[in-house]
Formats: C-alpha cells, structure tokens, sequence
C-alpha cells in the first residue's frame, strides 16, 4: 500500500486525474471505475479541464460505478447515476452504451445479476477510485460486510444516513438501502487510488492503514491487495504513524 499525502485537495486531484489520464493513455478501452460521494469531485473537474485542453479521447473507455440508492431513479437530482452525469459524463466523450451503474429501480435481483455479469465479461477494472465513509465503508459495504462480498442490497446504517443528508432536503428523504459493488468485485480491480479529505476520515484512514483486517472496519481489506495507493491530505492523514 502506497501513501501520499498532499496539502491541498487540488494536489490531490491533479495526483489522481493524473493517474486516469495516464491509464487512458496506455490504454484507449481501459476499464475506470468510478465513485461518488464529495471526494472525488475535484478529481473529476481535473479530468474535464484535461478534456476540454487536450481533447483526450474517452470514446473506447469501460465504466463502472460502485453504487447507487435503492428506488431513486436516473433523473432524480440525488441519484448517483445524475451525480456521475452531472460531475463528470456529461462533460467528456464517453460512450453511454459504456456507462454500468447498477440500477436501484425495477427488479432489483435482475439488476444486479446483469451488473455482475458485465464486470465479470468487461472486467477486471483497470483502475478504481474509493471514497471512504467516516464508518471505513468503501462503496456502500457497511462495517458488519464481508471480504467475499458481491454486488448486493445492503442496509445503510444510521451514521451513513446521518453523513449523506447534507444532499438531501431532509434527513427522512435519504433512502434506507442502496445497491453496493461488492467488497471481492472491488478488490478484482488491478489498481485501487482512495482519496480522502479532512479530519473527519483520519480515524477511517488510520484504520485502513494500520488495523486489523476485520469486516468491522471494512476498508482494511484493502490491505489484502497487491496494488493500492491512498491518496490524503494532512487532516485525513493525521493519525498515521
Ligand atoms: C457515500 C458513497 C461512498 C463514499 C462515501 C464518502 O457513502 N457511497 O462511495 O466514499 O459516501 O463520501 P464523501 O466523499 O462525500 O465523504
């Protein structure tokens, strides 16, 4: 596990858009997996600016997104799918046919099932963004999720809830279950880049490092793969020995 730590959130956006370009590169139909939530955000605006100066050519890539909310459709504001239109595809050439983002309307089951398979026949991701929860869940895996994990519904526990109503108008509008990637589909990926910022993840970022492995703090099972980089600035770092 590599550990960067920079001191402003546009360093580690140039960092980490810097790492997509470079896959982009080596790679035209490479497999990026993205995430959603507040840390990425910068990262994404990077990758636009770098669109729109240099005209790189998304057409052939590959996209997977971790997760979205059960029952909220494609076009409500506070869907993950909008959010990923909003901060990101809409701005670069990206294929639609290419997007995979697991659907949290209509049959749920089959939903899921389809998504699987395209990871599985499309797959392995090439390279994969993670946010993290203040909780250390990765995607939506809740501590209590398993390293065997696939893609799945999943219970959102009440500090997720608590930590996501900023989005929402009110606290009961934010959706009680979300369909998650799961933590064995997360760990296929060949490359894994995890960003964090500010004090609230240092206790989450501390525990990803130097934890014990345990489905109580599920991102420490990031340490079980070969090719993770965290990239943090000073307050979510601060913990780290
Ligand atoms: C949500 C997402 C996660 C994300 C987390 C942290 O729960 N499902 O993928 O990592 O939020 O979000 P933020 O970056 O806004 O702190």
């Amino acid at each position: 596990m590599e550990i960067i730590i920079k001191k402003t959130e546009q360093e580690i956006a140039e960092y980490v858009s810097n790492m997509f370009i470079n896959q982009i590169n080596k790679k035209a139909n490479s497999v990026l997996g993205f995430a959603t939530g507040s840390s990425p955000i910068s990262t994404y605006q990077q990758l636009i600016l770098d669109y729109e100066k240099s005209n790189r050519d998304w057409s052939q890539v590959i996209t997977f997104n971790l997760d979205e909310y059960v029952g909220l459709k494609q076009t409500d504001e506070q869907s993950y799918y909008y959010f990923m239109q909003k901060n990101l595809f809409s701005k670069i050439n990206v294929n639609k046919a290419n997007i995979h983002i697991p659907s949290g309307i209509g049959n749920l089951v089959k939903n899921i099932e389809n998504y699987e398979k395209e990871l599985d026949s499309l797959g392995p991701i090439d390279l994969q963004i993670l946010g993290i929860g203040v909780n250390g869940h990765i995607a939506f895996n809740e501590p209590g999720s398993d390293i065997s994990s696939l893609t799945r519904v999943i219970d959102l526990t009440q500090n997720t809830i608590e930590a996501n109503k900023r989005f929402f108008d009110n606290v009961n509008d934010v959706p009680k279950t979300a369909i998650t990637m799961g933590i064995s589909s997360i760990l296929k990926s060949n490359k894994i880049v995890l960003v964090a910022q500010g004090k609230s993840k240092a206790q989450a970022i501390y525990e990803l490092v130097n934890g014990t492995v345990s489905a109580q703090w599920p991102c420490t099972f990031l340490q079980t793969h070969k090719d993770v980089v965290i990239v943090v600035d000073e307050a979510a770092g601060s913990l780290l020995k």
